[in-house]
């Protein structure tokens, strides 16, 4: 049943995309020599097909590039997307396209610290600035970094899901006062477009997590797996992508999926009996081999939820495979199930490993007390070289404030 609201609630959102770039791009794109109904039922499928394929910063792109060359809007230079993150009160980057270097990579900040945007989410209405010059008297890191790039005008969408605040929009140009009243009346059916295909994607992930939860929950997984411990090693994992990013040139895109999709890495125990799953001790050879099936089970769920999702073409499907298939091998080829070695190991699943462990060691479980972060980094550097990528624990061990952050908001209720 799930499944069939979710493929109606996606059929819904791209009529309604395509309905809206109708209206503004006018019939005369469609069926123009002899105005066939024939004609445009063709326009209508074939784009929409090929959008499956595009990551969300690629149908930005192509966005933005059609509000350039169809629009003549050439100087709309810059078009990006923050998340906003309600249990945190933090926004967040996501996707953005322009051709300059982009000046807020990477970047989070408390809604608190940005006033103008929290006005603006509380007034539930788009706001032109014509000369980011009006911030200076009192910058945030967030207009500050704009007016270095030389960003000059703005125009901030705030984004709402069933009234629920989702994030901004951002429009923005080298040319002050660029956001005339005609431009922003052009532009505002691409905002609209814009944000339902993000709110459409998040949205597509928030069903696979709640597919997950049911199924943890009819399984009765261990209370000290469904709680905590996802919250912290997703953000742990979020963490050290965030500290490796500009080496590795990771998106703001990509770190999000990591942190959505790394409390998925274990979805294959669903699987796993629990007279072994929930044991109150150390578990025998021959249970921890049932025990290592649990990804194969993962690999199995995510591939059936694949097809029945239809989501074979979703650019992110392949990360939480690759956490869900990789958690468990080790650089030195001594991880299940494929004994897969060094770069070889998906980059997500080197993260999502070190993290997991990180978080199963600080915990307490039914078989284990609970290790202070410092042992557990002894027991990491001491395995380094050999099972965990040394990279990723130099990025989570960096970011000890924010450990001691997170282990202090997603403290462990105690066992029961
Ligand atoms: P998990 O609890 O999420 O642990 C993930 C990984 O963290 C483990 O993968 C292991 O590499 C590491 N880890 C967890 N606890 C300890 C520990 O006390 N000492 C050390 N050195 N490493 C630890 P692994 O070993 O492949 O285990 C996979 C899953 O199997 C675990 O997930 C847990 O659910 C289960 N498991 C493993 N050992 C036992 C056990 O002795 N008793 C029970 N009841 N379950 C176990
Ligand atoms: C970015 O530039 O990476 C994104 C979003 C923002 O303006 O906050
Ligand atoms: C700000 O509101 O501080 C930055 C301006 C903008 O992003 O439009
Ligand atoms: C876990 O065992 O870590 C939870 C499984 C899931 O996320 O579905
Ligand atoms: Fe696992
Ligand atoms: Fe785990």
């Amino acid at each position: 049943m799930g499944t069939f609201l979710y493929r109606n609630d996606r059929l819904a959102a791209r009529k309604l995309l395509a309905l809206i770039l109708f209206q503004q791009m006018g019939w005369e794109m469609v069926g123009n020599k002899d105005g066939s109904a024939d004609a445009r039922a063709r326009f209508l499928s074939d784009p929409f097909e090929l959008e499956d394929a595009l990551s969300p910063v690629q149908r930005l792109i192509a966005l933005h590039e059609e509000i350039r060359h169809s629009l003549n809007l050439e100087d709309v230079t810059r078009i990006a997307i923050a998340l906003y993150d309600s249990k945190t009160h933090r926004l967040k980057t996501f996707i953005r396209s322009g051709a300059k270097e982009s000046p807020l990579d990477h970047y989070t900040a408390s809604l608190d610290d940005i006033p103008s945007l929290a006005e603006i989410a509380r007034l539930k209405r788009p706001r032109v600035v014509d000369d980011l010059d009006m911030f200076k008297s009192s910058p945030s890191l967030h207009s500050t970094r704009l007016i270095k790039n030389g960003f000059r005008a703005s125009l901030t969408i705030p984004i709402h899901d069933h009234g629920a605040l989702f994030g901004f929009l951002f429009f923005n140009s080298d040319r002050p006062g660029y956001f005339s009243e005609v431009v922003v009346h052009q532009l505002m059916p691409y905002a609209k477009v814009i944000a339902l295909f993000a709110i459409n994607e998040m949205q597509s992930i928030r069903v696979l997590q709640a597919a997950m939860k049911t199924a943890r929950e009819i399984t009765h997984l261990r209370d000290d797996e469904t709680g905590g411990h996802l919250d912290r090693m997703a953000r742990y994992s979020r963490l050290m992508a965030l500290n490796m990013a500009e080496k590795h040139g990771f998106s703001d895109e990509f770190i999000e999926f990591i942190y959505q999709f790394a409390p998925l890495h274990d979805i294959g125990k669903v699987g796993i009996p629990d007279a072994i799953l929930l044991k109150p001790g150390r578990l025998t050879e021959d249970e921890f081999a049932v025990m290592r099936e649990h990804v194969d089970k993962g690999i199995a769920i995510i591939d059936a939820m694949r097809r029945d999702f239809n989501l074979d073409s979703v650019s992110y499907i392949q990360v939480l495979r690759n956490i869900v298939a990789f958690h468990h091998e080790a650089i030195d080829g001594s991880g299940y199930p494929k004994g897969m070695k060094g770069n070889d190991i998906p980059i997500e699943a080197r993260i999502v490993s070190v993290a997991d462990v990180f978080d199963a060691l600080t915990s307490a479980r039914p078989y284990k007390k609970a290790w202070s972060p410092e042992d557990a980094f002894t027991f990491l550097h001491g395995a380094k070289g050999n099972r965990f990528d040394p990279e990723c624990i130099q990025a989570l061990e960096s970011g000890m404030e924010e450990i001691r952050t997170i282990l202090a908001q997603f403290a462990e209720s105690p066992l029961g």
